[in-house]
């Protein structure tokens, strides 16, 4: 196991319990995922997987052994792309990511073949020689991205490297962090973008206030819900009638219209599809466009928590 992490609890000065018995294990040359809205403690636990923090309850274990404030041993095979972007302004691309790797990394040579690979790999070959100050927001988080990745660590924690970047630099990003994998890197992704998780992760765990709420794979995960499938319904004009009628298919959770839009909740089984249309011209009324979707990772959080994955 890569990660083992045990009925962690982390209750910062201020009384905020960031962590609540925290559960989860990371298995060697996943994409594991962690998803939880703005705070639910994904950032307290990573600081605790690293040993940046202490807290009263728990334990880690990385890699097997003990993680400990002083596991130097452990914590040059971890590499941290952090959520906020920590570089030095006075240094360029190029030195930023040689001082980091430097920490990690004597030899001069390898050093060096180390620093050229990073920043081909993030596509920053145009903008060694530039300072932080000069580039873009995207940029900027690829050269974050480089200094976190260049010493080649087995595990690499990603917290929300997306933040704040344009679509296409968001793209980069995600398919940099398939590559790390593939070339055998276990990856911890953080974030609270369902959609980046379902396009990346083998293995997610949903956290809210500090523990995991659900786990599993993404089929998994929609598989543990009750909705089965989502109808979304454009109608030009409403009936309340129609709704009743809706409600009342033997399959049908929930059904709603708001803003021109009926959305029906269906469980799982049968589809709706046709009998909602065929109720549709029953009451004579005109619908513009209709599509039926699989519920998702909001669904799955909705369904547990009664809130959205995003405030
Ligand atoms: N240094 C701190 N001192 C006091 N409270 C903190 C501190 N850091 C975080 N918290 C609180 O702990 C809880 C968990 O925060 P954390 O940053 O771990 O969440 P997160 O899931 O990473 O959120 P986000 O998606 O916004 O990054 C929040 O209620 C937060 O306000
Ligand atoms: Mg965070």
């Amino acid at each position: 196991m890569v990660v083992e992490i045990k009925n962690l609890v982390k209750t910062y000065k201020n009384g905020v319990k960031a962590l609540n018995k925290l559960n989860f294990q990371v298995r060697e040359g996943e994409i594991f995922g962690l998803l939880g809205p703005n705070g639910s403690g994904k950032t307290t636990a990573i600081n605790c997987l690293l040993a940046l923090l202490n807290y009263e309850e728990g334990d880690i274990r990385v890699f097997d052994q003990e993680m400990k404030a002083t596991s130097y041993n452990l914590k040059k095979d971890i590499g941290l792309v952090s959520q906020n972007i920590a570089v030095f302004t006075e240094l360029t691309v190029y030195e930023n990511i040689d001082y980091f790797c430097g920490l990690y990394i004597n030899d001069k040579t390898l050093r060096k073949k180390l620093v050229e690979e990073a920043i081909d790999f993030v596509s920053l070959n145009d903008f060694k020689k530039f300072f932080p100050k000069k580039l873009s927001g995207g940029l900027l988080r690829r050269l974050h991205i480089a200094c976190g990745i260049a010493h080649k660590p087995k595990l690499i924690i990603f917290d929300e490297p997306t933040a704040g970047v344009d679509p296409q630099s968001r793209n980069k990003i995600l398919e940099g962090i398939k590559r790390l994998n593939e070339e055998g890197a276990t990856i911890i992704y953080t974030t609270h973008y369902m959609e980046e998780v379902e396009e990346l992760c083998d293995y997610i765990i949903i956290m809210d206030k500090g523990s995991v709420i659900r786990e599993g794979t993404k089929l998994e995960l929609i598989d543990s819900i009750k909705i089965g499938e989502i109808n979304e319904i454009e109608l030009n004009n409403h009936s309340t009638e129609l709704i009743k009628d809706i409600k009342k298919l033997a399959n049908v959770l929930s059904a709603v219209y708001d803003n021109r839009l009926l959305i029906v909740k269906s469980g799982k089984g049968k589809s709706n599809l046709i009998d909602i249309l065929d109720l549709i011209k029953k009451h004579n009324l005109e619908f513009i466009r209709m599509h039926s979707k699989l519920p998702t990772l909001n669904d799955v959080f909705l369904e547990i928590t009664g809130k959205e994955l995003r405030d």
